[in-house]
């Protein structure tokens, strides 16, 4: 019997299964992309198994300076994206992630090149914990947005006017703002009611002059990989069979 709940099982069993079920994906020769968050656990996998001789030529595009380090750290060959014309296969991390497989992403403020390595990417795999899938996105975690560090005012007031309540990203080590590997700031902003329709808010937002980019990817994930607890075990499931027999939701592209 599938248990909803998370209690002695911590982030790490889960982020754990799911690495192993995404390195099933990968075969010798490809180039793959790499995320943030979770998806060390991913570069740690593969480390072993190139390290057995059991993966060959595999080629790393790191979306941040901790995936490419980690990268070097455990073996993978990596080379930049500009490198490369096109990603076999990219797994990432998610913040929230709603039954029509759009994603909420940022909260390691990485996403602006998250995106541009999942818009070169053949097949997008994302691999998300039960609690990181929500009816709504927006529910628990704000929209991070990108921003030019000179333009944090008028950008604010934008996101004002759509409905959003925004707030600078303070570092949590450092006095001040978070500054992202691009050298910009990040604005969360947070929709009281979640957010009605994620592709057109993706969209608004970016056309506001001073975002680089925000963290909705609406229509871009191939695949949503859910770890769930199974009894004393985690499982791997797809989100379509998460929503349908864990949360007992009927899955419908388009009506939820
Ligand atoms: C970074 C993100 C997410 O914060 C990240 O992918 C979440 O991963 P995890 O919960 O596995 O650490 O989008 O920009």
């Amino acid at each position: 019997m599938v248990c909803y709940f998370m209690d002695w099982l911590t982030q790490d069993v889960f982020k754990l299964a799911l690495a192993k079920k995404a390195v099933e994906l990968v075969k010798s020769g490809m180039v793959i992309g790499l995320g943030t968050g979770g998806t060390s656990l991913v570069i740690e996998e593969l480390g072993k198994l190139i390290g057995e001789g059991k993966l060959k030529d595999i080629v790393a595009v790191g979306a941040n300076y901790h995936s490419r380090l980690l990268a070097k750290q455990f073996g993978l060959r990596t080379v930049d994206l500009n490198d490369v014309d096109n990603i076999d296969i990219v797994f990432d991390g998610v913040d929230e992630v709603d039954f029509n497989k759009n994603l909420l992403k940022g909260g390691e403020a990485a996403h602006t090149v998250q995106k541009v390595v999942y818009s070169m990417a053949n097949v997008c795999i994302i691999l998300a914990e039960h609690t990181k899938v929500v009816h709504r996105l927006g529910s628990k975690f704000p929209v991070a947005v990108e921003v030019l560090p000179l333009a944090t005012s008028p950008v604010s007031r934008r996101l004002i006017a759509l409905g959003g309540v925004p707030e600078i990203r303070s570092a949590l080590r450092k006095d001040g703002p978070v500054i992202t590997d691009l050298g910009n700031m990040i604005i969360d902003v947070s929709f009281p009611n979640g957010i009605q329709n994620p592709a057109e808010l993706e969209k608004n937002i970016n056309v506001i002059p001073g975002v680089v980019d925000n963290g909705i990817v609406s229509g871009v994930a191939t695949s949503v990989l859910v770890a769930v607890r199974d009894g004393g075990h985690v499982n791997v499931m797809n989100l379509e069979e998460f929503v349908e027999v864990v949360l007992g939701w009927r899955y419908a592209t388009s009506t939820l």
